[in-house]
């Protein structure tokens, strides 16, 4: 496999795993100001950015590479202290990683020609697909209910992913 590729999957198995920790701090953010609904949605997406970077760690196995496990940055925490606050910050973070998974998708079809690395991309992109959509209708409600809302909405969060995580 050309070195440039695998250079690039490496670079999002790590990717990943720092999503993970982005998640779980937004988590931390939101339990600790007693969001519990909004906590559990955001501890279960942590869970679900360990399982990209697992797609992406035994991908780059099968293709007889070890994954390499780089050091985790540190997590600032989210400037503002508001559900919609975190949700925008959860929905940069999505198009980040879509548009990284994209430029991979882009070097493994028009730089390298890499069949099984772009078939490989279709699972990952279309969960950003999902990601996004799910975090943009979230925001449009938030904003929509205004504060008062927000209670029986965090509730819905925490429900949305029962038996996703814990
Ligand atoms: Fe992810």
């Amino acid at each position: 496999m050309d070195q440039d590729l695998i250079d690039a999957l490496q670079d999002q198995f790590n990717k990943e795993r720092q999503n993970a920790q982005f998640y779980f701090e937004l988590a931390s953010e939101a339990d600790n100001a007693n969001w519990p609904g909004t906590a559990k949605f955001f501890k279960a997406s942590a869970y679900e950015e360990l399982q990209h970077s697992d797609w992406f760690g035994g991908f780059l196995i099968a293709r007889n590479v070890l994954p390499r496990y780089d050091a985790i940055p540190q997590i600032p925490s989210v400037a503002g202290d508001s559900l919609v606050a975190w949700f925008e910050a959860a929905l940069a973070k999505e198009k980040e990683t879509t548009a990284a998974i994209s430029a991979l998708h882009e070097m493994a079809d028009d730089d390298v020609s890499d069949p099984q690395t772009i078939a490989f991309l279709k699972e990952p992109l279309d969960e950003q697909t999902k990601s996004e959509l799910e975090i943009t209708d979230i925001l449009k409600e938030l904003r929509r209910s205004g504060p008062d809302g927000w209670i029986v909405l965090d509730q819905k969060y925490g429900e949305m992913k029962d038996g996703n995580e814990d």
